[in-house]
């Protein structure tokens, strides 16, 4: 893929480089989760890199979805402290995403310094992609980097727009994930099978319809598969889905029914905390006041009895509600059947939720590729073009 990328050759010695990152990582009593192979951490080497040839770089990225309003659980200060330790030096963060006191901040740094801009979503803005937000933020930088693979599918201000204003260039991140990738989606064996699970059903179903002819099997949990399970007339009790997203899920299983493989038992607790009772029950027995957590034994089996058989995987997003271990364990297994398939099979593995669960877990290294994009790695895989990585084309 041609696209304009920073080289060795560049002098970049007092030059101010906006970079955009993505640091959207859980974020647990104030700290960013982020291990060695986490988004934070392979950001920061791009970072490195420039600092180390006398760059001011200024950092952007977005947590979460504040839409628009400045939210104190957003703020990115988990992830400027994750970066200090990264770089061995302290990160600034601003107190405004744009305006005179940001441009202060960016004209008293030195060469090989770095500051982070507070969360880029606190300004409606920048999910807006618009023009005077890009302006505002080309203000502060002499040239802009985009090394956010993860959030190039956003046409958002930090990642489309602002490379209208400024020369504009990959970072090593966003080039090598898209080259791993280019290369493994054009080879792609059957059979292929896709674990979905996780949120963000309106990004990921549309994604899903536009995968299918490609895929044999689709393996469901999360919040996805209980939209799934509602749409099938299935009793869901208070676990969380999108309610809206009900009526394609319908249409999908209808047309597809071979394919999309939904749980056939599930654990349920009565509330999200670590210490509450879960039971493991089949799936038309979810009473009205359980919430699904986990997928259950049945399920863990079946499903890695048709990962034994593919040639290519894709997984993104949690089987079940992993901020807690204790409704983790069927995520875990799956992941460690996926990493035991790598060499007979393709693996790809990939989003902001399932890099922790596989950290903790250490197996990183099992994968034929560790992608740091969710929604983005879908779409890529999907041919649909990426805003982000459309711009950065020559
Ligand atoms: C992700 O976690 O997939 C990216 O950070 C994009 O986040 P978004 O779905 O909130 O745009």
């Amino acid at each position: 893929m041609k696209m304009r990328r920073l080289t060795n050759a560049m002098n970049l010695r007092g030059k101010r480089v906006l970079v955009r990152i993505d640091g959207n990582v859980p974020v647990k009593n104030g700290r960013a989760v982020d291990g060695p192979h986490g988004r934070i951490a392979r950001s920061a080497v791009g970072i490195n890199w420039l600092l180390q040839r006398g760059a001011r770089v200024i950092v952007m990225t977005h947590l979460g979805s504040p839409r628009g309003k400045r939210v104190a659980a957003y703020s990115i200060k988990p992830i400027a402290k994750r970066l200090s330790s990264l770089l061995g030096t302290r990160v600034k963060v601003t107190r405004s995403v744009v305006g005179g006191d940001v441009e202060k901040a960016v004209r008293a740094m030195q060469d090989g310094e770095v500051l982070i801009l507070e969360n880029v979503r606190f300004d409606a803005r920048e999910e807006q992609n618009a023009p005077s937000f890009a302006e505002a933020l080309a203000k502060l930088g002499d040239l802009y980097v985009n090394d956010a693979f993860a959030v190039s599918h956003r046409a958002h201000a930090s990642v489309d727009a602002i490379t209208s204003e400024l020369p504009s260039y990959a970072g090593p991140l966003l080039a090598d994930e898209l080259s791993v990738l280019s290369r493994l989606g054009e080879r792609s064996k059957r059979p292929f099978v896709l674990v979905l699970g996780g949120l963000k059903m309106s990004t990921k179903l549309p994604l899903l319809l536009r995968l299918l002819p490609t895929l044999d099997r689709v393996l469901l949990g999360g919040a996805i598969a209980s939209a799934f399970l509602v749409a099938q007339g299935q009793e869901v009790g208070k676990s969380a889905y999108e309610k809206e997203s009900v009526a394609l899920c319908a249409k999908l299983l209808k047309a597809n029914k071979d394919k999309l493989l939904l749980p056939i038992d599930v654990v349920v607790a009565r509330s999200l905390r670590k210490d509450a009772h879960r039971r493991v029950v089949s799936v038309s027995e979810i009473g009205q006041s359980d919430r699904i957590v986990d997928i259950g034994s049945k399920t863990v089996s079946a499903f890695v009895q048709t990962l034994k058989g593919a040639r290519t995987i894709l997984w993104n997003g949690p089987l079940g509600y992993c901020e807690l271990q204790a409704f983790c364990a069927g995520t875990r297994e799956i992941a460690r059947a996926v990493g035991a398939q790598t060499g007979t099979a393709t693996t790809i593995v990939g989003g902001g939720d399932t890099l922790p669960v596989i950290e903790s877990l250490k197996l990183a290294e099992t994968f034929t590729l560790l992608s740091t994009g969710g929604g983005a790695l879908l779409q890529f895989l999907s041919g649909e073009p990426l805003p982000g990585v459309e711009a950065l084309k020559n």
